[in-house]
């Protein structure tokens, strides 16, 4: 059970990190000093649809399916319910998101004030969602996933590390990573 509790945890630190990296890159649109690094934003954007939106929350949903006919308290389910419907806005604000992104790196013109509600949508959302999941699906999974759903989850996080921090960094996210760690020691 610990293993896929703090998984989860690490994974929203982790998502929290990179998220970080983009409220900073967005001021670039916003009126900060230094302009946006479109490759940092990219990256960050190819990461968050390769990992927590390919496999994070599509296993937490699955968890949830596990658990959720052994669960009968109507406020933890309804709270259940809504972290899934998160799962599906999110899913579609980040297609968007990367959407708005490629076209301003490939000069389509984009209103500045769309990108960034388009952002702010996502980035309040992701908040909102992890703290949700922190405090209600945690606790779900630790009280009500029986054994033998545990073991198949927990099989399943073997076979998909994070690509950035799961241990071996991916190529294609070195920059990024790189990017992280300097702006965190610099902040
Ligand atoms: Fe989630
Ligand atoms: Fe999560």
């Amino acid at each position: 059970m610990q293993r896929l509790i703090k998984r989860l945890i690490e994974d929203h630190k982790h998502l929290s990190r990179v998220l970080s990296c983009l409220q900073r890159e967005m001021y670039g649109f916003s009126g900060g000093e230094d302009p946006p690094d479109m490759g940092v934003i990219l990256d960050a954007m190819d990461y968050i649809q390769n990992y927590p939106e390919a496999f994070h929350h599509p296993l937490e949903d699955r968890i949830y399916e596990q658990m959720a006919s052994h669960i009968s308290d109507p406020e933890l389910l309804e709270m259940l319910e809504r972290i899934k419907i998160q799962h599906s806005q999110l899913k579609e604000l980040t297609r968007r998101l990367q959407n708005d992104f490629h076209a301003v790196a490939n000069d389509q013109i984009l209103p500045v004030d769309r990108l960034l509600t388009d952002f702010r949508a996502y980035d309040e959302l992701l908040v909102e969602h992890m703290a949700c999941e922190n405090e209600h699906l945690i606790p779900a999974i630790e009280q009500y996933l029986g054994p033998a759903e545990l073991e198949q989850i927990t099989a399943e996080l073997e076979t998909r590390p994070d690509p950035m921090f799961g241990g071996q960094l991916l190529a294609q996210y070195e920059d990024l990573y790189n990017y992280l760690v300097e702006s965190e020691r610099a902040a």
